[in-house]
C-alpha cells in the first residue's frame, strides 16, 4: 500500500487525537517539537475526560494551546464511547484533511483515532506503539493491540515494544524512538522549583492511585487493595480518580479509612513532586509506574502484570496484585541507582517529529532505513 504525503511548501499538516489524562502529558512535548519544526499541529480532544481536574489543569498547567476541537463524547460503555469518538472523528479529518493522524497510548480515544484516520487513508501514527500487558481481559491490551495493526508508523518506546512489535509482523512499520514520557518528565525536572516538594523524613508518606476497572470494578479486590493500604504503617496520600470515587460509592466502600487520605488528583507539575517526595507509590497506573522509575522512588503495582518490564530492574517496582505484605514493601530502601536508560534520552519529540517528515510508507524505499528499528534512543 503507497501513501504519498501531501506536503504543502515542506510542511505537514499533523491531527493529534487525545482525550485521556495520560494522553495530554503526551501530548505536551510532541506539540512543542511539532510546532518547534514549523508543522502545522491541530489538536483533536475526543472529551473522553471532561473534569477540570482530569482535563483543563493540563492544558494549563502544561501551556498547551487549547484543542482545536472538542468531540464532547464524554463517559459511556466501551461501545458507545468509541462509537462516538468515531463519528464525529470521521467528520473532523473529512473536513481538516490532514497529512498525518498521530495517536497516544492505549485509551478508546487511540482506538478510535486510529481507526477513524486508517479508514480514511490517512496515514497515522502510534506513539508508545508495542506494549503489551499480555492480559486481554484488560481494555487497553485490546486498544493497543488494535491501534497498533491499524497504524501506518508505530513508534516503540523501549526495545522490548519492538521485540513485541517484531513478533506480531510489524517490524517493518516499527521505529525505536524513546519514550516521550520522558521528555514530559525533562521538561519538568529542569524547573527544579516547581517539583521540589521538601522530603521530611520525619513525615514519610505513600503516595496512591487506583482506577483500572480490573481493580476498581471488582468489589471484593476493591475493598481487599482499600484494605491493604488502610493498613499501611505511614500516610497514605490517596490521589482518587472519579472512576475510583464512583465505583466505591456504588459498592458503598468508604476510602477515607485507616491511615488513608483522600485528595482529588493533582495536576502534572504536582503529581511529579508528589511522587519525588513519597517513600513509596502504590499504583496500577502505567504511566505513573515509569514516572516514579524516572524520579527513583520505590513503586509498588497491584497488578498480576506490567506493559512495562523495564521499571522491574533491581525492584524499582515490584509487582503485589494481592495488596499483600505492603506495609514491608512500601519500606524497602531505594535500590541502587541505574547505569542505562531502558527508557531513552528525552528526545523522542524531536525524533517522532523528524521521521514524521521524512516518512514513507511500507512498500515505498523508506528515506532513512537507518533509523528503522535501530534508532537511537536507548543508552
Ligand atoms: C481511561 C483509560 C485508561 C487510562 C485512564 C487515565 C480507556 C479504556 N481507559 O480510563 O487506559 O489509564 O483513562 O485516567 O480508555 N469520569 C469522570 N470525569 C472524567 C472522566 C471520567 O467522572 O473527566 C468517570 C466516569 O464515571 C467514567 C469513569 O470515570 O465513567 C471512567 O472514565 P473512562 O474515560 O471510561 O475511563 P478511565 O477509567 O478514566
Amino acid at each position: 500500500m503507497l501513501f504519498s504525503l501531501r506536503m504543502n511548501g515542506g510542511t505537514l499538516r499533523i491531527v493529534s487525537v487525545v482525550g485521556a489524562r495520560p494522553q495530554f502529558v503526551k501530548l505536551f512535548p510532541l506539540d512543542r517539537a511539532v510546532r518547534e519544526s514549523g508543522h502545522q499541529h491541530l489538536i483533536a480532544h475526543t472529551g473522553q475526560h471532561y473534569d477540570a481536574s482530569m482535563s483543563d489543569v493540563f492544558f494549563q498547567g502544561l501551556r498547551i494551546p487549547q484543542p482545536d476541537i472538542n468531540l464532547n463524547v464524554g463517559s459511556g460503555s466501551h461501545g458507545q464511547q468509541t462509537a462516538r469518538i468515531l463519528e464525529a472523528l470521521e467528520l473532523y479529518l473529512i473536513s481538516e484533511a490532514p497529512d498525518f493522524v498521530v495517536v497516544y497510548g492505549d485509551t478508546n480515544s487511540t482506538l478510535a483515532g486510529a481507526l477513524a484516520a486508517r479508514k480514511l487513508h490517512i496515514p497515522v501514527a502510534h506513539v508508545e506503539a508495542g506494549l503489551r500487558s499480555h492480559n486481554r481481559r484488560m481494555p487497553e491490551e485490546v486498544n493497543r493491540i488494535v491501534a497498533d495493526h491499524a497504524s501506518d508508523v508505530l513508534l516503540a518506546p523501549t526495545r522490548g515494544a519492538v521485540d513485541n512489535l517484531t513478533r506480531e509482523g510489524l517490524a517493518e512499520r516499527t521505529f525505536l524512538v524513546g519514550d516521550i514520557m520522558v521528555d514530559a518528565c525533562q521538561a519538568v525536572l529542569s524547573d527544579e522549583s516547581q517539583t521540589s516538594v521538601s522530603a521530611d523524613a520525619s513525615h514519610p508518606y505513600v503516595l496512591a492511585t487506583l482506577h483500572r476497572a480490573e481493580n476498581t470494578d471488582d468489589p471484593v479486590r476493591l475493598r481487599r487493595l482499600i484494605t491493604a493500604l488502610s493498613g499501611l504503617d505511614i500516610p497514605v496520600r490517596l490521589l482518587a480518580h472519579p472512576r475510583l470515587v464512583a465505583k466505591a460509592e456504588e459498592q458503598d466502600l468508604d476510602l477515607q479509612v485507616g491511615n488513608i487520605l483522600v485528595q482529588a488528583p493533582l495536576p502534572y507539575l504536582q503529581t511529579m513532586a508528589e511522587i519525588r517526595g513519597a517513600k513509596a507509590l502504590v499504583t496500577d497506573s502505567g504511566g505513573l509506574q515509569k514516572e516514579a522509575f524516572l524520579l527513583e522512588t520505590p513503586c509498588v503495582t497491584l497488578r498480576t502484570e506490567t506493559e512495562w518490564p523495564e521499571t522491574l530492574i533491581n525492584s524499582w517496582n515490584v509487582l503485589c496484585p494481592e495488596g499483600t505484605d505492603l506495609n514491608h514493601l512500601v519500606q524497602r530502601a531505594a535500590p541502587d541507582r541505574l547505569g542505562t536508560k531502558p527508557f531513552g534520552d528525552g528526545q523522542t519529540a524531536r525524533r517522532i517529529v523528524d521521521l514524521l517528515g521524512t516518512w514513507t510508507s511500507v512498500g515505498e524505499q523508506p528515506s532513512d532505513v537507518s533509523t528503522r528499528r535501530t534508532g537511537s534512543a536507548d543508552t
